[in-house]
C-alpha cells in the first residue's frame, strides 16, 4: 500500500513528496525528529516527544515549523490517512534548503522542512522478541557530544547496530570512559536486588521520553531506582537488564558480551515493567 505522507502543508503519496537537495537536513544532517509510538490508533507520550522537540529545535536556533496543536493535528491526520492501530510516527524538521551549500546557517527566516510518515506495526506492544529478549554487545562510544539533542546524524548508532548484526546480537550498547551511555536508540538499565539502575541524564544520552515514564511508573510502584553510570562488567553481574524506546516500551536484555544474564530469559522487574508501562501510558493515549 502507498503510504500518505506529510511534507511542508501536504498530505501526497510516498512517491511524489520530494525534498530538494539542498536541503540542510541531506547536506549537513541538520537536523532534529521524533518517533511517537501509535497504540490502538492513540500516540503515546505525545506531550512528552513534542517537549523534547521543541527543546532540539531551541538548542540548535532553529525555528519551530509550526505549533504543538498543530503537530498533534497531523499525527492524527496520518495515522487516520494510513488507517494505523499500531505503529510509529516518524517527524523530522530540518533547517530547510537555502538553495545552496554553506557551512553557516541560512537566515533565519528560510523556512524549515517538516516531514512526517507512519510505519505500519500490527501487534507492536506484542512483539514475539520481547518474550525472549535481546542479545547485546558493547561498542566504543563514538558519537558526537550533544547526544541530548534528537538530531539526524544517525550514522554512527547506524554502524553500531550493523556491528551488532556482524555478531550476530541484536543491539549494541555504547561504552564511555569505561561506562555505559546508551543502546543504540534507545536508553540502558540494569538490574541488581531489586534496584533498577540507569545512566542519569547528561549531554551524554537522549533524555528518552519512555526512560521519563518508566522511571516515574517504577518509583511510584515503590520500586528502588537510581540514576549512574555502570560498566559492562557490572551488567554482565546484574540479575537482569533492559531498554526503552518508543518503539520497543521496555524490551528485555538477556546476554551482554556473549554473557548470560540470570536465566537468560526476561526477568521479572523488566517484564513487570512493561506491563505496567503499557497499561498507565495507553491510559494517557491520545
Ligand atoms: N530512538 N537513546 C537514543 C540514542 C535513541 O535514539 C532513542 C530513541 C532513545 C529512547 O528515547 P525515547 O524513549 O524517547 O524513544 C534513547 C528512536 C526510537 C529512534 O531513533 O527510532
Amino acid at each position: 500500500m502507498t503510504r500518505t505522507v506529510y511534507l511542508n502543508g501536504d498530505y501526497l503519496p510516498e512517491t511524489e513528496a520530494k525534498v530538494s537537495i539542498f536541503d540542510r537536513g541531506f547536506l549537513m544532517s541538520d537536523g532534529v525528529y521524533e518517533v511517537t509510538s501509535v497504540l490502538g490508533g492513540k500516540l503515546i507520550d505525545f506531550a512528552g516527544h513534542c517537549a523534547r522537540l521543541g527543546r532540539s529545535l531551541s538548542e540548535l536556533g532553529m525555528p519551530a515549523p509550526c505549533s504543538d496543536a498543530e503537530l498533534l493535528a497531523i499525527h492524527r491526520e496520518l495515522v487516520q490517512l494510513n488507517d494505523i492501530t499500531d505503529g510509529m510516527i516518524y517527524l523530522q524538521v530540518t533547517r530547510g534548503n537555502p538553495g545552496d551549500r554553506d557551512f553557516a546557517y541560512p537566515p533565519a527566516d528560510t523556512k524549515p522542512t517538516l516531514v512526517l510518515f507512519t510505519q505500519n506495526k500490527p501487534g507492536l506492544a506484542d512483539a514475539p522478541a520481547a518474550k525472549t529478549g535481546w542479545k547485546v554487545i558493547s561498542v566504543a562510544d563514538e558519537r558526537w557530544g550533544r547526544r541530548d539533542i534528537k538530531t539526524t546524524q544517525l550514522l554512527y548508532p547506524s554502524m553500531a547496530k550493523m556491528m551488532a548484526k556482524a555478531a550476530h546480537v541484536d543491539d549494541a550498547w555504547f561504552v564511555e570512559d569505561g561506562m555505559v551511555t546508551e543502546g543504540t536508540s534507545n536508553n540502558a538499565y540494569i538490574v541488581k536486588d531489586g534496584k533498577i539502575i540507569t545512566r542519569q541524564l547528561s549531554n551524554d544520552i537522549l533524555h528518552g521520553i519512555t526512560r521519563a515514564a518508566v522511571l516515574r511508573f517504577a518509583r511510584e510502584a515503590q520500586m528502588e531506582v537510581e540514576e549512574r553510570p555502570f560498566t559492562i562488567a557490572e551488567a554482565q553481574a546484574a540479575d537482569e537488564a533492559f531498554i526503552t524506546s518508543a518503539s520497543t516500551f521496555v524490551f528485555p536484555v538477556v546476554e551482554i558480551d556473549g554473557t548470560t544474564l540470570g536465566t537468560g530469559t526476561p526477568g521479572p522487574v523488566a517484564k513487570r515493567l512493561r506491563e505496567i508501562y503499557l497499561d498507565e501510558s495507553l491510559k494517557t493515549a491520545i
